[in-house]
């Protein structure tokens, strides 16, 4: 990467660009304003204000309770660190399936109280209405197939989406509807790699995969999960880079001990 294209602002259309010369598009989760200015260093594209932060931040089991003032609270911090980074911002659950006033108002104070640049949403023909209302008022849109981890409590499970027939052809269909109505990019989740293939070859828009191979346009990890804090959560498509939580246990293991034996602080320490 040169000094130049390092140093720009990444924009929607410059997302097209690197799908348009075959360049990959690396994207990360962060939740906080110190994380968020360290990704934004290593020259990462796209920061992603998951609702992940709901699993990760807030420890629930699913994305459906964290709150459009939670998202907001994380997605500031987050903006605040950020530079160059495109900062996308999920849309929690019950803000905005069902009601695209509501749905507006919910991407109008994303927009305004944090200054990120984009939303990303869960669904696609049953949010059609929603999408097209967002990106209307000028609010760029990226959308979500494949396992929507915010409609877990319909499909029960965490398996692999769209691996029968009838599911493949309806995200499929869904992917085109949302490029119709002018997403700028569409996250796939969970889905088997050829699928993932045929969407990314069919669109012109980039289609980032989580789970969805390596012929799509991008890749997306949760950055608590390919740092190694999160233990439990172990799906196949998840590449460890680090073991931050034995780092920091082990960190923090050392410092008990300087503390109980007086240690800590030494004399060039203290006043
Ligand atoms: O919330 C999130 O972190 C996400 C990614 C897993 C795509 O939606």
């Amino acid at each position: 990467m040169s000094i130049s294209s390092k140093d720009k602002r990444v924009t929607t259309h410059r997302l097209l660009e690197m799908k348009q010369r075959g360049e990959k598009i690396a994207i990360l989760t962060a939740y906080e304003y110190s994380i968020a200015k360290i990704l934004d260093n290593t020259g990462i594209d796209v920061i992603l204000v998951g609702d992940s932060a709901s699993n990760v931040m807030a420890g629930h089991e699913t994305t459906v309770p964290i709150t459009l003032n939670e998202m907001i609270y994380h997605a500031s911090g987050v903006v605040k660190g950020v530079k160059r980074a495109l900062v996308v911002v999920d849309l929690p659950f019950g803000t905005y399936q069902g009601n695209s006033k509501e749905a507006l108002s919910s991407a109008i104070r994303i927009m305004k109280e944090t200054g990120a640049s984009a939303v990303k949403m869960e669904g696609g023909a049953e949010v059609k209405e929603s999408v097209i209302r967002i990106l209307s008022a000028g609010i760029p849109v990226m959308g979500h197939l494949g396992l929507t981890p915010q409609s877990i409590h319909k499909f029960g499970t965490y398996v692999v989406r769209a691996q029968d027939k009838k599911e493949a052809e309806k995200l499929i269909e869904d992917a085109h509807l949302l490029e119709e109505a002018g997403v700028f990019g569409i996250v796939l989740e969970k889905i088997p790699a050829i699928l993932g293939k045929k969407v990314a070859q069919s669109l012109k828009i980039p289609i980032i995969g989580i789970g969805a191979g390596n012929k799509v346009d991008g890749q997306i990890l949760v950055l608590h999960d390919m740092l190694g804090i999160t233990q439990e959560f172990s799906p196949r498509f998840l590449r460890r880079y680090h073991n931050l939580n034995k780092e920091i246990h082990n960190a923090v293991a050392n410092y008990i001990d300087d503390v109980k034996k007086v240690k800590f602080p030494d004399e060039k320490e203290q006043y």
